[in-house]
């Protein structure tokens, strides 16, 4: 429904955004960048309203962190992404991670039928194909761990989810020691469906 203002908007922001932040004459703070910069696809204090931009609101700092830094050394790959970390130091990086990992993640919503299949893989793994249980690293409720930093995945869009799999089966995003690259490349399309519509269900 929204996919074609979405197709005029991301582009436009894509080459504002990096300029907007390189004009900016001093540092902002966190909760200014979130404001300023990146609300403008992860929604107010990091809840964006869309599945085609990942929540942000009240995931990990240490992870968040990690992913901006991957992004700017092209680890990860996302061109949007890239450039947005392009233009931030570290010491922003740092204060945004904090702002976001301060707020509170929105709802999200699992559907029915994928429900029995996708607990049975995120609390029990699915021991015949060698995928280890999703809540051993990410929490019986699915907020992650933050030490570690293992993402939360409750309430997160499951569109998102789903795509991050796919990528990571493909090797087209990378994971310390490869392990949820060897954990999606496990699963078939229909199991992350389950699991990724399972955990947006999670609180
Ligand atoms: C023009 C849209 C846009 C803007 C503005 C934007 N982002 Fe993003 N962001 C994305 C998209 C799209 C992704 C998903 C990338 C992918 O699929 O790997 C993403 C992913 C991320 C992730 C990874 C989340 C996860 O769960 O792994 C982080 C962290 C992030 N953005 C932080 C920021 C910060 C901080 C800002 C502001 C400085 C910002 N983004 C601004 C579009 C945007
Ligand atoms: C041994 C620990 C471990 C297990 C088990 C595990 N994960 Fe992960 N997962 C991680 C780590 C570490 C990351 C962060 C990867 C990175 O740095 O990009 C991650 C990231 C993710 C992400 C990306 C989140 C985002 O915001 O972009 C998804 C989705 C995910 N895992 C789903 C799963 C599912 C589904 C399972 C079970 C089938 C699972 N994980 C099992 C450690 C684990």
């Amino acid at each position: 429904m929204n996919r074609p203002r979405l197709a005029v908007v991301v582009p436009a922001l894509f080459f504002l955004v990096p300029m907007a932040l390189r004009a900016a004459p001093s540092a902002l703070s966190g909760a200014g960048l979130a404001a300023h910069v990146c609300s403008a696809c992860h929604g107010p204090h990091g809840n964006s309203l869309i599945s085609s931009f990942p929540k942000l609101a009240g995931q990990g700092q240490a992870y968040l962190l990690m992913q901006l830094h991957e992004f700017k050394e092209g680890k990860r790959k996302n061109a949007i992404m890239q450039a947005m970390a392009a233009g931030l130091t570290t010491a922003e990086m740092k204060a945004v991670a904090a702002y976001f990992s301060a707020q509170k993640m929105s709802r999200g919503l699992a559907q029915k039928r994928y429900v029995a299949l996708g607990r049975r893989i995120y609390e029990g793994g699915l021991p015949k194909q060698h995928v280890p249980a999703c809540m051993a690293c990410h929490g019986v409720s699915g907020r992650g761990n933050e030490p570690a930093a293992y993402p939360r995945l409750a309430g997160q869009w499951s569109a998102y989810v789903y795509r991050q799999l796919v990528a990571f089966a493909h090797n087209r995003r990378p994971s310390p020691e490869g392990i949820m690259n060897y954990i999606a490349k496990r699963l078939t399309p229909a199991q992350m469906k389950a699991v990724a519509s399972y955990v947006e269900g999670l609180r």
